[in-house]
């Protein structure tokens, strides 16, 4: 139902939409064909608060941009055309943007609209209003908004030759999810509306352009003197978090027919042979939960200053490149962001008070994925890697924050992102799939991908779907308790950790090393993967309290030999160590820390080791203060945005 109404009512919005052609789903027996032309149902649109879009009223269905990337002046500039339908009679459209330089709106002919913008948000940034004569029924307009972005834009990194692997070419990266998409295009910046969209993108010559889209034709064109224009396209409509770019002096190497690396070429050998299982992920999920919509799956290794681990830009996944460890030990990364091409980028979260389902179900997906390329002892190592992160995220949050359904009324979306949307949403389905079987689950979970296939989701539709098409008695209902999952802090009575047997002498290690202070040389390091060495790392006693210690400096020094920490590559590793390290106000590991923190900048290792630092007063706090003046030039605006709040701007 629609459940947010403006001027029309929702009869009225319903016809205006137009009729619901039939999905056409390609058969397994045609992988690579992508789905184009998207016939389009009526959307429930429902209020999102972190847009100021109306789009019950008019929307945009289509952006097309062409936009010049300069260097030099730290811009893209240019138009963005927006194709948008509107109920009969409405006479504007609201777009979202947010640190725009907005130069002109004009129709389709180039005669000025009437635009304004609206009261500044922090957060939100300003409504754009334009002002354009009444829409007919049915009608379909173009308006062309010519803009320039700051240097400043908080989707975009500009990074210096020396920010990059070969030192020698500058680079652009773009990060929209949640809201900051709007920093860099004027459009209706909500995951509830989605939009085609293609792109012009002018760079110099020697860089080369990607994007989360088809490109369109081998080359680029000559553009002006030393420019080279490139072209891309969209054909499925996509929440407008999803658009992405990324400019520098990239290289590809295939991995199969329909997947393949994209980065510096000084990293291309080392990304390409990190990522070669990516192509068995991409048949496995199939294999799970139906055709691959999106054509290729190509990933783009960034430079380290990505301020994520992953990002699932539709057809080009962003990854950092502190994924490549040498052995292949972090690749569930890569079966996270391309389960998203399914739970996020076919089925997406209406609102990020819904983040959960593009998360929970990312999860577990990727972990259906890890299952069936690497066994299921591996996958359970990895869902219990989950499971002892959401036990210090339960302690740790408010217990409204620990239910599925989020209030982020006046809050950041951001604040979103923590493992509940994540580890307590795939616990919640694995407990469904546990009680109902994996056979019956599995159905429900591909029909539901089918069923609501380029469309947005809410909490409360899926569970209309779910118990339309899965849980359809009382005695099931009551099994599963979906509710109190859903709205309810915590875990429901009906939630089984997850054993793995793996890590049964990891934990008695642990034990030995850490309460019973035995030696180093005694921890079988060698021996064990990267999953039983993460979970070695995060042993800590049960009662620990607060600010307490539970090594001795002896015992960190034997650590940090015994286990050749100084040399360690393995990023999560590093940051496992270090966070012991700081909480034990352990000088000889600042250099280790200060290396780590001051070459890369992805947000989960950053924050939480600059907010240890805090923590630790009098000692720490002078390094944070140091680190970050010398770290923070280099981070991507996202960093700065969080580490900024606990530390200050140097
Ligand atoms: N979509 C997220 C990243 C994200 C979430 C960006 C919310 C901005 C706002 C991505 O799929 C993700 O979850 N990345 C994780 C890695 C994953 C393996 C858990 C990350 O970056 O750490
Ligand atoms: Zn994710």
């Amino acid at each position: 139902m629609i459940r947010q109404l403006g001027l029309v009512s929702a009869l009225a919005l319903v016809t205006a939409l137009g009729g619901c052609a039939a999905m056409t789903t390609p058969g397994a027996d045609m992988p690579v064909t992508p789905v184009t032309g998207t016939a389009t149902a009526p959307v429930d649109y429902v209020r999102d608060i972190h847009s100021h879009a109306r789009p019950e009223i008019a929307r945009v269905t289509h952006v097309s941009l062409d936009l010049t990337a300069d260097f030099e002046a730290q811009t893209l500039s240019g138009a963005a055309a927006l194709d948008v339908t509107a109920e009969p009679g409405a006479d504007q459209i609201i777009l979202d943007v947010r640190n725009l330089d907005i130069q002109s709106v004009t129709d389709a002919a180039g005669a000025p609209l009437r635009f304004e913008t609206g009261a500044s948000d922090p957060i939100l940034g300003q409504s754009l209003t334009v002002h354009v004569p009444a829409f007919a029924p049915g009608e379909r307009r173009r308006i062309v908004v010519r803009y320039a972005t700051r240097p400043d834009a908080a989707a975009l990194q500009w990074l210096t030759p020396a920010q990059t692997a070969g030192g020698e070419q500058p680079y652009l990266f773009s990060q929209g999810q949640a809201i900051l998409t709007r920093t860099w295009i004027p459009t209706q910046d909500s995951p509830g509306i989605r939009q085609t969209w293609d792109a012009r993108i002018v760079a110099p010559s020697d860089l080369k352009p990607v994007m989360s889209a088809e490109a369109v034709g081998d080359g680029g064109e000559l553009a002006g003197p030393g420019l080279t224009a490139w072209r891309f396209n969209e054909p499925n409509p996509v929440p407008p978090y999803l658009i992405a770019i990324g400019v520098g002096d990239v290289a590809f190497q295939a991995i199969d027919e329909r997947t393949g690396v994209w980065t510096e070429p000084s990293m291309l050998h080392a990304a390409h042979d990190e990522l070669v299982p990516t192509a068995e992920m991409v048949d496995v999920a199939e294999r799970l939960y139906g055709p691959y919509r999106w054509g290729r799956y190509d990933i783009l290794v960034l430079p380290p200053s990505f301020p994520f681990g992953g990002m699932e830009n539709p057809r080009l996944t962003f990854a950092t490149p502190t994924i490549i460890a040498g052995d292949r030990s972090l690749v569930s990364l890569v079966a996270h962001e391309l389960a998203h091409s399914w739970s996020g980028n076919l089925v997406t979260n209406a609102t990020w008070a819904d983040f959960w389902l593009n998360e929970g179900f990312t999860v577990y997906f990727e972990n259906r994925i890890m299952e069936a390329v690497y066994g299921r002892e591996r996958a359970l190592m990895l869902q219990s890697l989950g499971w002892g992160g959401l036990q210090d995220t339960l302690a740790s949050l408010p217990p409204a924050d620990t239910r599925l359904k989020l209030d982020l009324a006046g809050r950041d979306p951001d604040e979103g992102m923590t493992d509940i949307a994540y580890e307590k949403g795939a616990a919640f389905l694995t407990t469904i799939e546990r009680i109902v079987g994996r056979e019956r689950f599995d159905a429900w979970l591909k029909g539901y991908f089918e069923r609501n296939a380029f469309r947005p989701m809410t909490t409360e539709r899926f569970l209309e779907d779910i118990r339309t098409h899965l849980v359809t008695t009382k005695a099931l209902e009551d099994q599963l308790m979906m509710d109190a999952w859903i709205y309810q802090p915590g875990m429901p009575s009906n939630w089984r950790p997850p054993v793995s047997d793996a890590f049964v002498p990891v934990d008695a290690a642990a034990r030995a090393f850490f309460a019973d202070k035995g030696p180093a040389s005694a921890i079988p390091w060698s021996g064990w993967s990267t999953q039983e060495r993460q979970r070695f790392l995060a042993w800590r006693p049960a009662d620990l309290a607060d600010g307490a210690d539970w090594l001795t400096p002896a015992q960190l020094a034997d650590l940090e030999a015994g286990l050749k920490l100084r040399e360690e590559g393995n990023a999560e590793l590093v940051h496992a160590w270090l966070q012991i390290a700081v909480q034990h106000r352990y000088q000889p590991a600042v250099p280790t820390l200060e290396t780590f923190l001051t070459t890369m900048g992805r947000r989960k290792f950053v924050l939480p080791l600059f907010t240890s630092l805090w923590a630790e007063g009098d000692w720490g706090r002078p390094i944070a203060t140091r680190l970050y003046a010398q770290a923070r030039p280099g981070y991507h605006p996202v960093t700065t945005g969080s580490v900024d709040a606990v530390v200050g701007r140097p």
